[in-house]
């Protein structure tokens, strides 16, 4: 799975299979999502994990990560070994979310975005 970003209308779109087809908003190429790569950042997004049974929970930061129009966590989406489950979340509120897993689906990847940082990917 693979993420991509208009730089234009800021729009993001999930390539859900492996492709090398370029992919095309605005008029121009779409660009990967990057991974915010600053270690400092990388903790202050860094997705804590908490599963009770089929509940599986998401929450972005140690401490609450801001939930404000110009910085928020947009969405977290997690891949399970049966697809994916996508979540958006809302301005004022906790950067938390959590999904109902199925019988036997088991998480594999966590991915969260950013408005002003970018993309966090976590891989379990
Ligand atoms: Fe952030």
């Amino acid at each position: 799975m693979k993420l991509y970003h208009c730089t234009s209308c800021n729009q993001v779109f999930i390539g859900m299979f492996e492709s090398e087809s370029i992919m095309n908003c605005c008029g121009q190429n779409l660009e990967d999502l990057q991974v915010i790569s600053n270690e400092e950042e990388q903790e202050m997004h860094k997705p804590q994990i908490r599963q009770v049974g089929n509940f599986f929970t998401v929450t972005i930061g140690h401490q609450d990560h801001p939930m404000l129009e110009v910085h928020q966590v947009e969405f977290i989406l997690i891949k399970t070994n049966q697809g994916f489950q996508y979540k958006r979340l809302e301005i004022g509120k906790k950067p938390q979310v959590t999904f109902i897993l199925d019988y036997n689906e088991m998480v594999d990847e966590v991915f969260a975005y950013c408005n002003l940082k970018g993309l966090i990917h976590l891989k379990l």
